[in-house]
C-alpha cells in the first residue's frame, strides 16, 4: 500500500474548520483506494506565533521539510496586524516564505462553474455559454511580490517613498509558461498569456518568452491579452479562456475575479508546486480564498475549496489520480444533491438546501464511500 507523509497547516480564521472536513473526507477516500495518509496537524499563521511566537515555528517548517506535501488552511487576521512588524506577519513570514522556501513558483488555480451554481455566478446566464472552465496558471515566486529593493523610505515631514520592484528573467518566464502549455495539452489546448507589454520592460520579455516557448507546442494556440483587457474578457467573454498564464501580481488579481465567476471564491482550491513538476512532485495546497476572520468558527465557511486542494494534492503530489476524481466527482454530485453553504445559496432554488460547514463536508464524505 502507498503511504504518504502530509503536514496539515490549518492557520488562522475558518482554516481549522475548513481543513478538519478535508481531512475527513481525505480519511473516507483511503478506506477506499488503496493508499494511506501519515497526517500531522502543525501551527501556522497567527496560531504560530500564538503558540510558539512566530508565524511559521521551528518545528512546523521541519515538519513540512519531512513531508510529501503540504495541506494548508489560510493565514492572516488583519485586526491584529497593528501589534507587530509588517515583516513578521503571517502572510509575509509565513505563506511568502514557504512558497519561496520551497521554490513553488507555480500555482495552479481551477474555477470551474458547476451547472447546478449557474445562480451563484454574477454574470447572465448567457455570458456563461455552456459553462465556465478556466486554469489560471499564476507565476509565484518572482515579480513585484519578491523583487528588491523592497522598502519604505522616510523623506521627512510625513512624505514616505514606498518601493516595489517588479522582475523577471527568461529562466523564471520560461519555467511557468512551460506548465500552462503543458497544462493545455490535457485540456482544450489553447494559453491566454497576460502581460503589460504595453508599457512594463517585463511584459516585453514575457510576452517574447511566452511566444518562443509556445512554438514547442504546435498543437496548443496562444494568444496574448493586456491585462486591463483580461479583466474586462473575463466578465464579457468567460468561456474564451482556457489556460490563463499570468505573472504573480496579475495572477493574485485575475484569479480572485475568476473565482467569483465560478460561484464562490470559497469554491477555489490551489495547487503550487516545485521544480520536476508532472508526477508525483512536492506540492503546497491551499483554498486560495483566505481567513474570512468574519465568519469563523460559526460553521458558515463553504469547505469546498479545502476539500478540493485536498483531491489536488492527492493528483499532483501522490499521482493518485482515481482517489482525487473520486472526490471531485462527489462534491459534483453533493452539489447536484442541493447542499449549499450560504456563499452559494438562493432562496429562489427550492430544491436547495442550506447548510453548514460540518453538513457539507458529511455530504461529500457520504458521496466519497458509495
Ligand atoms: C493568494 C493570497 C496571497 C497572495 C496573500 C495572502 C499574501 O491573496 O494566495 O492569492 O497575494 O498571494
Ligand atoms: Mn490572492
Amino acid at each position: 500500500m502507498k503511504l504518504f507523509k502530509v503536514a496539515a497547516l490549518p492557520g488562522d480564521g475558518i482554516g481549522p474548520e475548513v481543513m478538519r472536513e478535508a481531512i475527513e473526507v481525505l480519511r473516507a477516500a483511503e478506506r477506499k483506494f488503496d493508499f494511506k495518509l501519515e497526517i500531522t496537524g502543525a501551527p501556522v499563521g497567527w496560531a504560530g506565533i500564538d503558540a510558539a511566537g512566530k508565524a511559521l515555528p521551528e518545528g512546523t517548517l521541519a515538519l513540512c521539510k519531512e513531508s510529501d506535501a503540504i495541506l494548508f488552511g489560510s493565514v492572516g487576521l488583519p485586526d491584529r496586524d497593528p501589534t507587530i512588524p509588517k515583516d513578521e506577519r503571517p502572510e509575509r513570514a509565513a505563506l511568502l516564505r514557504i512558497r519561496k522556501e520551497f521554490g513553488l513558483f507555480a500555482n495552479l488555480r481551477p474555477v470551474r462553474l458547476p451547472g447546478a451554481l449557474a445562480h451563484a455566478c454574477p454574470l447572465a446566464k448567457e455570458r456563461q455559454g455552456g459553462g465556465i472552465d478556466i486554469l489560471v496558471v499564476r507565476e509565484l515566486t518572482g515579480g513585484m511580490y519578491f523583487g528588491q529593493p523592497k522598502k519604505t523610505e522616510d523623506l521627512g515631514s510625513g512624505n514616505f517613498r514606498a518601493i516595489d520592484t517588479m522582475v523577471y528573467t527568461t529562466l523564471e518566464i520560461e519555467r511557468i509558461a512551460h506548465m500552462a502549455f503543458h497544462a493545455a495539452k490535457l485540456r482544450r489546448q489553447k494559453v491566454t498569456s497576460i502581460d503589460k507589454a504595453n508599457v512594463l520592460e517585463n511584459g516585453v520579455l514575457w510576452r517574447e518568452t511566452v511566444t518562443r516557448v509556445g512554438r514547442s507546442y504546435a498543437d496548443v494556440a496562444l494568444e496574448h491579452q493586456f491585462v486591463d483587457n483580461a479583466a474586462m474578457q473575463l466578465v464579457l467573454r468567460p468561456t474564451q479562456f482556457d489556460v490563463m498564464l499570468c505573472e504573480n501580481l496579475f495572477g493574485d488579481i485575475l484569479s480572485d475575479e475568476a473565482a467569483a465567476l465560478g460561484g464562490s471564491l470559497g469554491m477555489l482550491p490551489s495547487a503550487s508546486l516545485g521544480a520536476g513538476s508532472g508526477e508525483k512532485v512536492f506540492g503546497f495546497y491551499e483554498p486560495a480564498g483566505g481567513s474570512a476572520p468574519d465568519i469563523a468558527g460559526k460553521n458558515l465557511a463553504n469547505p469546498i475549496a479545502q476539500i478540493l486542494s485536498a483531491a489536488l494534492m492527492l493528483r499532483y503530489s501522490f499521482g493518485l489520480n482515481d482517489a482525487a476524481a473520486a472526490i471531485e466527482a462527489a462534491v459534483q454530485r453533493a452539489i447536484e444533491a442541493g447542499h449549499r453553504t450560504a456563499d452559494i445559496f438562493s432562496p429562489a432554488e427550492t430544491t436547495a438546501r442550506k447548510v453548514g460547514t460540518r453538513e457539507m463536508g458529511a455530504a461529500i464524505c457520504a458521496e466519497v464511500r458509495k
